[in-house]
């Protein structure tokens, strides 16, 4: 993963690269570091763990110098240390990388074959060597770092500074995305446009295999190569609307907290986007006909866009009788899929970064089938890469933990499901399901009203080692979903079931000192969702219901019951998932973990 930046420039450029890394953190956090040119020196400071802890030791040791690069980082090859932080850097050449270089074994073998002496544990600091080597033999930097692309193989960002050319920065895109900043008088890199927002919105997105050279001396001018051809190539320069002010917590303890509570004003905003509140009809405006006889559904995403999908299954196949299919993109881009031509491929995510979910688009585009993202972030690869892409109006989300961006994901599917309904004329009840859909964001506001029984219930969980959750139809996504946030910020070993499955192997984990959560609102199956709580309730484990039965009780000799909006097939999911996400918001923070930022996860995955 990791974020990179790189700023060229007449004035002192340290501080706005640590700016920059601050907007890039959701890319990883295990380590941070910058770099200059300094008094014909290569200048670093790295330091373990947050940005904060760079930024601390700035100043106490502040940074000259008006070129720099700087990096944030998710470990990949060797650990999370001070050794391994980039930048990475030779006396003549430093580099920031995000990325993973696959054959770096191999070149690393042969260099040390050479007597090089390797610094850290990274698979970058094999660029930085090669780039240094090829310096040594009196090459450009330009020539430089051709020479070194051409060895390496899997997928990088590079930012890269020179200590005998301190008017040059060069950037290279392979794999992972990296976008060049043009102002008059300075020249900026960054993982994403959000990260230079401040400072110019005049971007150009770098393509597969371009190279970037920006020079100060010719008056700050850039010049973009493809690495296989190396010639020079035009890329439209794009104007951007971003908004830069700094995102606050706004009086909440925590982001993720803040997210929670956003969520009736983001669905509202999303889906106000997409159903006309007035008319109760859908505002969608595709040019995707799903009214087609043999059409498919496929859905792609990773994550908790993954379980939004899955719920979505629910919906295209209930509402619009569309079989649909979901996959996992780390599994969907590797086996070989059958794609018809028929399909319409959704891909579902947050960031619009990730790079399975993206490698799964190019490839389904690649074959010439239909392509909609449904995104959060304006401008993503995926936005720019899509046939089509909606937007979810969830706004900035922060936490590490997705909350309100999965719910406005939920949003648009739904509508979009309803959306196909109503173009295949499967059923007559469209409008009601939309004036449904729009009552959404009281439901949850309702939910969020009182939350004293959330933390109650998270102090008690926050002293257990294992959690178990089940849930049917749309509600076994969401049970998924509440497994997946208790697990990622509590750090509390959770799994979730189709309540129906339990009795297939899960139900010989139940013990008295495994606490099963069962979604369970007053549906279809919830007699059978009953059944299967008592099943476990028998077995002596401690029982906590989320239900909208008030009548609903369990015997055994611990149980706990969070009685939620009464709910119906369509909106219980919505209802349900913001139970889950106090669940496991309360329960981290009566365990005291970091709730935005827990261990090793990252918000933007752009590493297989
Ligand atoms: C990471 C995040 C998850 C997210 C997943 C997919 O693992 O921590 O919260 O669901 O990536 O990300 P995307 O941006 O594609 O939705």
């Amino acid at each position: 993963m990791c974020g990179i930046i790189g700023i060229l420039s007449n004035n002192l450029v340290a501080e706005r690269l640590i700016d920059g890394l601050s907007r890039l953190e959701y890319r990883g956090y295990d380590s941070a570091g910058i770099a200059t040119i300094w008094e014909n020196t290569i200048a670093k400071r790295r330091s373990e763990g947050k940005l904060q802890a760079l930024k601390d030791l700035l100043g106490q040791k502040p940074l000259q110098g008006n070129v720099g690069i700087g990096h944030t980082r998710w470990a990949t090859h060797g650990s999370p240390t001070h050794q391994n932080a980039h930048p990475h850097a030779t006396d003549r050449v430093a580099v920031v990388h995000n990325g993973i270089i696959e054959n770096y074994q191999l070149l690393k073998n042969d260099l040390l074959k050479n007597g090089v002496i390797f610094k850290s544990e990274t698979d970058t600091e094999v660029v930085v060597h090669l780039i240094d080597q090829a310096l040594q033999l009196g090459k450009s930097p330009e020539v430089a770092v051709q020479e070194t692309l051409a060895k390496l193989h899997g997928a990088f960002a590079l930012a890269i500074i020179f200590k005998d050319h301190p008017d040059v920065l060069i950037g290279a895109r392979r794999g992972s995305p990296l976008v060049l900043g043009i102002c008059e008088n300075e020249l900026f890199l960054g993982s994403d446009a959000w990260a230079l927002a401040p400072w110019t919105q005049k971007v150009c997105y770098l393509e597969e295999g371009d190279v970037v050279i920006m020079k100060r001396s010719d008056g700050f001018t850039y010049t973009i190569f493809n690495d296989e051809a190396w010639a020079p190539i035009n890329r439209p320069v794009k104007h951007l609307n971003l908004a830069t002010g700094a995102v606050s917590k706004g009086g909440y303890s925590h982001f993720m907290l803040k997210e929670i509570f956003e969520q009736p004003q983001t669905l509202s905003d999303t889906l106000l986007s997409l159903i006309d509140a007035e008319t109760q009809t859908s505002r969608i405006n595709l040019p995707i006909d799903f009214s087609g006889e043999h059409i498919r559904i496929r859905l792609i995403a990773c994550g908790s866009s993954y379980y939004a999908s899955l719920t979505a299954k629910y919906w295209f196949e209930k509402y619009a009788r569309i079989l649909c299919e979901v996959d996992l993109a780390s599994e969907f881009r590797y086996c070989d899929p059958v794609l018809g031509k028929h399909d319409i491929f959704i891909f579902v995510s947050q960031s619009g970064e990730t790079t399975d979910t993206l490698a799964a688009l190019n490839l389904a585009k690649a074959k010439g089938c239909v392509t909609l993202a449904l995104v959060n972030v304006p401008e993503s690869s995926m936005t720019r890469t899509a046939d089509h892409h909606i937007l979810t109006l969830a706004g900035p989300e922060i936490g590490v933990a997705s909350t309100k961006a999965f719910t406005a994901q939920l949003a648009v599917l739904c509508a979009l499901a309803l959306h196909a309904a109503a173009q295949r004329k499967t059923i007559d009840t469209v409008s009601v399901h939309l004036g449904e859909l729009l009552h959404v964001p009281k439901l949850v506001a309702q939910v969020l009203q009182d939350v004293s029984l959330f933390d109650e219930l998270g102090l008690r969980l926050s002293q257990t080692r294992d959690v178990l959750f089940i849930g049917r139809g749309t509600n076994y996504p969401i049970a998924l979903e509440g497994a997946l946030k208790l697990k990622e910020i509590s750090y509390i070993h959770a799994e979730a079931y189709a309540a129906g499955e339990l009795k297939h192997g899960p139900i010989a984990l139940v013990d008295k000192l495994t606490p099963l959560i069962a979604i369970a609102p007053n549906d279809a199956w919830f007699e059978k969702t009953s059944s299967n709580i008592q099943e476990v309730a028998t077995r002596g484990a401690p029982i906590i219901i989320l239900t909208d039965n008030p009548a609903f009780t369990v015997n055994c000799p611990e149980f706990h019951k969070i009685l939620l909006p009464k709910s119906t097939p369509l909106n219980a999911c919505f209802i349900y998932t913001a139970a889950v996400q106090c669940i496991a918001y309360y329960t981290a923070l009566h365990k005291g973990t970091d709730v935005d930022q827990p261990r090793n996860l990252a918000k933007s995955v752009t590493v297989e």
